[in-house]
């Protein structure tokens, strides 16, 4: 019974950004569940032959395609390519980001915008055209990549947040949109999580170790593996009532305040 819920044989997933870090982590959680994945990354080729590789060695069926996530004129070209080849996509995850941190008083427009334009506006191009086929087919999975800076402001950050937090409305309006043609679209918002770039500060003693391990309840960072169940829950039929919620993966975070320091 629950594997026939959770069972996702043979669909087709298009992971954005799954050349490294936590797009990987959850196209690998896909992946060993029986999808075939759709890697994307932009930087470069080489990057996403090497991934296309790992996942292969992992006994999955991969197949990777370079393209800005922010440009509709690639996104449009992608999407055909990718549903010809590979086939229709039944599960996208809007995961491709970035961030850059600097004060708002300090921080150039054009930066603000470019943060803006990867991390809410493309995930609002790639559904575009990627949710045409699923309402054609009356079936389809999309999964939004939010943060806990979807709900919480942070110094340095607001660039990041406010494009997060932006996320959240976008998966909420596709929700109410598409909803009737069976597509469901969620979010997930990862809390803060081992990956090799927070690797140099996730030491003892560092303070922004000490901050994240005393902040979080379960008093540990996140295992990006730790994203695969969620993944796993949204792109099923386990989900297919579901529409319009963000699901945080944060150790319990958004649950709570904090202690005072002296506090056990
Ligand atoms: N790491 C965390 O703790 C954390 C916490 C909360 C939320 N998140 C969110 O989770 C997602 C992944 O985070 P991460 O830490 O794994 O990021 P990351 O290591 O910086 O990886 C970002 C991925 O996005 C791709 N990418 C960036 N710009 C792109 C573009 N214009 N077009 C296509 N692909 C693009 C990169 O591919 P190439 O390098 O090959 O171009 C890479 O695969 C992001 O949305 C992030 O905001 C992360």
């Amino acid at each position: 019974m629950s594997q026939t819920l959770f069972d996702i044989t043979g669909k087709v997933a298009l992971v954005t950004g799954a050349t490294h870090g936590l797009g990987m982590a959850m196209a690998m959680g896909l992946g060993k569940s029986g999808a075939t994945i759709v890697v994307n990354g932009n930087s470069s080729q080489e990057k996403i032959d090497n991934a296309v590789a790992a996942y292969q060695k992992e006994g999955i069926t991969a197949f990777g395609y370079k393209f800005n996530v922010a440009d509709e004129t690639q996104v449009i070209a992608s999407i055909k390519k990718i549903e010809e080849e590979v086939g229709a996509i039944d599960i996208l995850v809007n995961n491709a980001g970035i961030i850059k941190r600097t004060p708002l008083v300090d921080m150039e427009v054009a930066d603000f915008k470019q943060v803006i334009d990867i991390d809410l506006v493309s995930p609002f191009i790639v559904s575009k055209h990627v949710v045409k086929g699923m309402i054609a087919r009356k079936a389809g999975k999309i999964i939004n990549i939010c943060s806990m800076m979807s709900e919480l402001g942070r110094n340095t950050v607001g660039a990041y947040a406010a494009a997060k937090g932006g996320l959240v409305m976008l998966t909420k309006n596709m929700a109410t949109e598409w909803a009737r043609f069976n597509v469901q679209v969620n979010g997930i918002g990862p809390g803060y999580f081992a990956t090799s770039q927070t690797a140099p500060i996730r030491v003892d003693g560092h303070p922004f170790n000490d901050f994240i391990v005393n902040r979080t309840p379960a008093k540990k960072w996140g295992d990006p593996n730790d994203l695969a169940g969620a993944t796993i829950f949204l792109s099923s039929k386990a989900s297919d009532f579901v529409n319009g919620h963000i699901l945080y993966v944060d150790g319990g975070i958004l649950a709570t305040i904090g202690k005072p320091s002296n506090e056990e």
